[in-house]
């Protein structure tokens, strides 16, 4: 594995969640891979999960890890080419990036979308003007259009609590308060696409997600009728993708709730985390022993663990 981007990057999504869960039993096994390497963490937005996760998933590997929060601990950072830079920003990704390159091994970036300018955030214009000026293979934290780190995690939580060969997963629109991207979802539905899974989103009408993400899944726009049957039930908000970035009308009758997990088939309850409680699901969901929210968050190091393993390996 050169770089992990996105679903694009791996070979076997089965296959490297068994990776990531084999991992977990024996997570210093491989401290050799790492030693006096440096994976650098950036991020240009905040995060819980995936700094800690990233950084400990790294740490066991045997790396040195650097965490920068770019633009607010360094110096505003340009993008344009061409740009005459006698505004806010100081230094251009040309020298900022490759600067970063020459003190680490593996670059981690997360940089989320603009969610005002489409065309600009599915060109992935950020990631792309990083990986256009490292030498280091990178790893996507969360970029403008996909979280695969937490896609991973996703797949891994999935198979270590099913035995069935293909248990049925819906992806579930949720209420929220502001707009939000469609990262989460993008990603989780292009990785349940390639693996073995019966995969159905179900949202209102005017939320349908990006055709390259969605690909042939089924498209439920009845909740209720989506959750029969289903083993895992994942909760997200997404913004709009058509009017791009926009909450479109009221939906809160979408919240997620006890009374909902049991049309399903005594279904897991999933979310990335975070979730404004009570607004995207109501405390009896994420309170009940079906919710796997915590284990899923838990199993982040070992999902980035196995990605970097992979890359270290590629690159011995
Ligand atoms: N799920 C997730 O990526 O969490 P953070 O935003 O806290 O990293």
């Amino acid at each position: 594995m050169k770089n992990f981007l996105s679903v694009g990057d791996v070979v076997n999504t089965e296959l490297l969640a068994q990776q990531a869960i084999a991992l977990k039993q024996n997570r210093f096994a491989f401290k050799h891979l790492g030693e006096n390497k440096t994976m650098m963490l950036l991020f240009l937005n905040s995060s819980l999960r995936t700094r800690i996760s990233t950084q400990k998933a790294a740490q066991n590997l045997g790396m040195n890890t650097i965490i920068l929060n770019l633009n607010q601990d360094s110096w505003q950072m340009e993008y344009e080419d061409g740009a005459i830079m006698n505004g806010t920003s100081v230094e251009h990704i040309k020298e900022g990036a490759a600067v970063i390159s020459e003190y680490a091994d593996i670059i981690g970036i997360r940089a989320f979308p603009t969610l005002t300018d489409k065309e600009k955030d599915y060109s992935e214009y950020v990631l792309h003007k990083f990986l256009d000026n490292v030498k280091v293979p990178i790893v996507n934290m969360e970029s403008a259009t996909v979280h695969p780190l937490q896609s991973l995690t996703d797949l891994m939580t999935i198979r270590e609590h099913t035995t069935k060969q293909n248990p049925k997963v819906v992806l579930s629109w949720a209420p929220h308060i502001k707009p939000l991207p469609q990262c989460v979802a993008n990603s989780f539905a292009e990785w349940m696409n390639k693996s073995d899974v019966e995969f159905v989103i179900t949202h209102p009408k005017g939320y349908e997600l990006n055709e390259q993400f969605s690909g042939n899944a089924s498209i439920i726009y009845k909740q209720e009728e989506a959750f029969e049957n289903a083993d895992f039930i994942y909760a997200k908000n997404w913004s709009s993708y058509a009017d791009y970035g926009q909450i479109i009308g009221e939906h809160n009758d979408w919240k997620i709730t006890d009374k909902k997990m049991q049309l399903t088939n005594n279904a897991k309850f999933m979310h990335c985390l975070p979730t404004r409680r009570n607004v995207e699901v109501a405390d009896d969901v994420l309170d009940s022993n079906y919710s796997l929210v915590i284990k899923q968050a838990a199993n982040r190091e070992f999902a980035a663990q196995a990605v970097i393993k992979n890359i270290l390996s590629s690159n011995e």
